[in-house]
């Protein structure tokens, strides 16, 4: 059997939607295995939950780093290298990435963010869509490009924006939801990545994803 892609997960803080990955990833067969949760803060409550678990867990501290956020990113990269990782998961990680972090996981880096992308990329989420009179908000899994907020949706999950809601019941709605597609959109990727036993290997390229989408109305002549 393929062996599951070793995968680390960073954070900056309290780190829930890293120990659901933990816990689906414990499942047999689960394609991905968490070699590694990293965060760029110290006090990030997430590091204790994950060494509580037996997984490795470090802090490459920015503020080590002054402004240098290369320098930063680098030091990063280093123990993500030093471990063969082979995805990287973003789960509440609050630093913006340069290009150069970016572009070292083309295809194979994730994020979570609060929203059902395009709509409210960044912070406040949750305030700005009740704000907007939104009916329906959510939470996206994509893949990790320059623009923040913009890469290639894997996965949404939808939840209804009920009468008297404020941010943190609407926020504590859509985290459960967070909390099983995180899981279900690293199991997708990881069982499509090239040598793993999932024949439907597309999941892991944006453009052959982007191939797999169906055709606008228009195009498909319909
Ligand atoms: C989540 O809402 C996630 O969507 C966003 O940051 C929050 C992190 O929460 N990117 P947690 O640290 O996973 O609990």
């Amino acid at each position: 059997m393929t062996p599951p892609v070793r995968t680390a997960i960073l954070i900056s803080g309290r780190g829930s939607n890293m120990a659901a990955l933990l816990d689906a990833a414990a499942a047999p067969c689960y394609p991905a295995e968490v070699a590694l949760v990293l965060s760029n803060r110290p006090d990030a409550a997430g590091l204790d939950h994950a060494r509580a678990h037996g997984i490795e867990a470090m802090c490459v501290d920015h503020r080590s780093y002054g402004r240098d956020r290369a320098a930063h990113e680098a030091g990063i990269q280093a123990e993500l290298q030093a471990r063969g990782i082979g995805l990287v998961c973003l789960a509440g990680y609050m630093r913006l990435l340069t290009p150069f972090l970016v572009n070292a996981w083309p295809g194979r880096m994730l994020n979570i963010h609060p929203s059902l992308l395009p709509a409210f990329p960044g912070l406040d989420t949750h305030a700005r869509a009740l704000a907007a009179g939104c009916k329906l908000h959510g939470c996206t899994v994509h893949l990790v490009t320059e623009a923040m907020d913009e890469g290639p949706i894997l996965a949404q999950a939808a939840v209804p924006v009920l009468p008297g809601d404020d941010a943190d019941t609407l926020a504590a709605r859509v985290l459960r939801q967070e909390h099983m597609l995180y899981p279900l959109a690293l199991r997708l990727m990881a069982a499509g990545l090239p040598g793993q036993s999932d024949p439907d290997a597309s999941l892991s390229n944006p453009q052959a994803y982007e191939a797999r989408l169906p055709l606008p109305t228009s195009a498909a002549g319909t």
